[in-house]
């Protein structure tokens, strides 16, 4: 494979985003986090760099923490120049489950915008996580059955969006199983159609969505920003939160949900 270097170089003046550089990207990050070396990481000067909504420094942010990584799937659209990125730190003293949206422009990272969850996060369960995420297959989408990106972004919109009206239809495969936290719909019955939100107890409205569409994978994955639950006590703050979907044939098959509670332990 081409050496980011190798790339820069070889660029012509147009700019141009491909998946070999979104793919270099993503293993760079996950190099990175699992050295502790944020330095090591293509960066812009203009950098922005964002955990749980919040804009810090890259230097106190998590990539300073060495992380065995026991899972990655990363995701890749050129489109937007952007990469999807989810990971598991269950083996780690301090175990993580992290969804990371970075934006590249001339194979050099300008955003990396991270939900970082851990202890006391929405049903936060490392190992659990970890032990369904291994045993799903989110394989490449054959070239002829690929949706259209639209497609594959209103079925994770959708889902979205039913939250805040329950009699949506939302297009939802079978089998289809959503990863929450640690906790998985697809446990008893593998072979059913589990994904299915019950309605809030109040309309939710998803807002703040940054999106990464990778049409090969048949993936998106949504960064948003979930309608805090203190509302039925007069509140109507947000928590970061990531939403990150396979779909097939326009349905939706996995929803992976990593939620941060404004409030620890708010799972509990
Ligand atoms: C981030 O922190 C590093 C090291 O502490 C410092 O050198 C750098 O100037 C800081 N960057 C910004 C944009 O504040
Ligand atoms: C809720 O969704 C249904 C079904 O799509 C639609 O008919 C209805 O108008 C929606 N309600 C609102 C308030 O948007
Ligand atoms: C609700 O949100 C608005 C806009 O952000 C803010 O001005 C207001 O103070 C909030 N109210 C409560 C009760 O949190």
């Amino acid at each position: 494979m081409l050496s980011l270097l190798t790339l820069a170089l070889a660029s012509t003046a147009t700019a141009h985003c491909t998946r070999p550089i979104l793919q270099e990207i993503a293993a760079a990050y996950i190099k990175s986090q699992t050295a502790g070396t944020p330095s090591s990481l293509p960066l812009a000067a203009s950098l922005k760099y964002i955990e749980n909504d919040i804009p810090l420094n890259i230097t106190s942010g998590i990539l300073t923490k060495a992380l065995p990584i026991d899972f990655h799937r990363s995701v890749y659209d050129t489109v937007t120049c952007s990469t999807y990125t989810e990971f598991n730190s269950a083996s780690a003293p301090h175990p993580y489950v992290v969804h990371t949206i970075i934006r590249v422009t001339d194979e050099k990272i300008t955003t990396i915008d991270s939900v970082v969850s851990d202890d006391g996060d929405w049903i936060f369960d490392a190992k659990g996580h970890l032990n369904w995420a291994l045993q799903e297959k989110w394989d490449p989408i054959p070239l002829d059955k690929q949706d259209k990106r639209e497609v594959i972004q209103a079925a994770g919109d959708t889902y979205l969006n039913q939250w805040g009206n329950s009699t949506m239809p939302v297009p939802l495969g079978t089998p289809c199983a959503r990863l929450e936290g640690g906790m998985y719909t697809g446990n008893r019955d593998p072979a059913a159609n589990t994904c299915r939100m019950p309605a809030f107890p109040q309309p939710l409205k998803v807002g703040n969505r940054r999106y990464v569409v990778d049409v090969e994978m048949g993936t998106v994955g949504i960064l948003n920003d979930f309608p805090w639950l203190e509302a039925s006590k007069g509140g109507n703050g947000t928590t970061p939160s990531s939403n990150m979907f396979y779909v097939v044939g326009g349905l939706i098959r996995y929803i992976h949900e990593v939620t941060v509670c404004a409030t620890r332990m708010c799972g509990r």
